[in-house]
């Protein structure tokens, strides 16, 4: 077997930095565009779509272990292609519609390639998760060479995303001691998510109202 040495070593913690970077510079190029969005739907309509936005990188140790779960090739290029969440960016959205109308301004921007698209919004999941979420694929301009890395972006609103974090929580305690969530627990939380939408579906007309109630009084 050959030994490595100290120079390989150096030479992969390069690569890796490299590689880790690329997905940053896509984030950073996703949040100006989502900046750009907010502060132009501001000056234009007096609204704000967007509460806050939140990215976050894997690292590679959470990268190593997704592989494995997932079985793929251990190369900067096996795992490119087959983790696409690698860099992801979370917003939240105040209302439904809002969530629609940024995933549709992302969409059509001409150099953002959007690879794949799950609406756990109009079909949650089986313990009621909710979420748009999109992989896009972003250009990046390095010094030498434009990639296209890919991105995950999750929308949804405040409520969804409380849901979703307290369910997280909830899930790993469980997960720690390896225990299986029991039935009754279960139902509860998908109660909790079918309250969360009725709370979205409340505010949302609320809103919609009240921008009726405005227009009538400009008139
Ligand atoms: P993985 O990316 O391998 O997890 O599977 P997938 O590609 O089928 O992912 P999916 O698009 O369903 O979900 C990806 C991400 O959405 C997860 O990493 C979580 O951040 C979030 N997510 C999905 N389902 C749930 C859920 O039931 N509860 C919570 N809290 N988050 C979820
Ligand atoms: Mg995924």
């Amino acid at each position: 077997m050959n030994q490595l040495s100290i120079n390989d070593l150096k030479r992969f913690k390069n690569e890796l930095t490299r590689f880790m970077m690329t997905y940053k510079f896509a984030l950073d190029e996703i949040e100006t565009r989502i900046e750009i969005l907010v502060q132009e739907f501001e000056m234009l309509h007096e609204y704000n779509p967007i509460e806050h936005t939140k990215s976050r990188l894997k690292s590679p140790e959470s990268i190593f272990h997704k592989l494995n779960r997932k079985g793929g090739d251990l190369s900067f290029s096996g795992i490119k292609e087959s983790i696409k969440d690698i860099a992801g960016m979370r917003i939240t959205c105040s209302f439904v519609s809002d969530i629609y109308v940024i995933s549709q301004m992302l969409k059509s921007q001409s150099d953002l390639k959007v690879l794949d698209e799950k609406d756990y919004i109009k079909n949650p999941k089986p313990n009621g998760y909710q979420s748009l979420h999109l992989i896009i694929e972003v250009p990046v301009h390095l010094s030498d060479r434009l990639e296209s890395v890919c991105i995950e972006v999750q929308i949804r609103t405040i409520a969804m995303d409380f849901w979703a974090s307290l369910e997280h929580k909830i899930y790993y305690k469980f997960n720690q001691g390896n225990q299986a969530v029991p039935a009754r627990l279960l139902d509860e939380l998908k109660q909790a998510a079918a309250a969360a939408s009725a709370l979205d579906l409340q505010m949302e007309r609320l809103h919609a109202e009240i921008e009726v109630i405005k227009e009538e009084q400009s008139e």
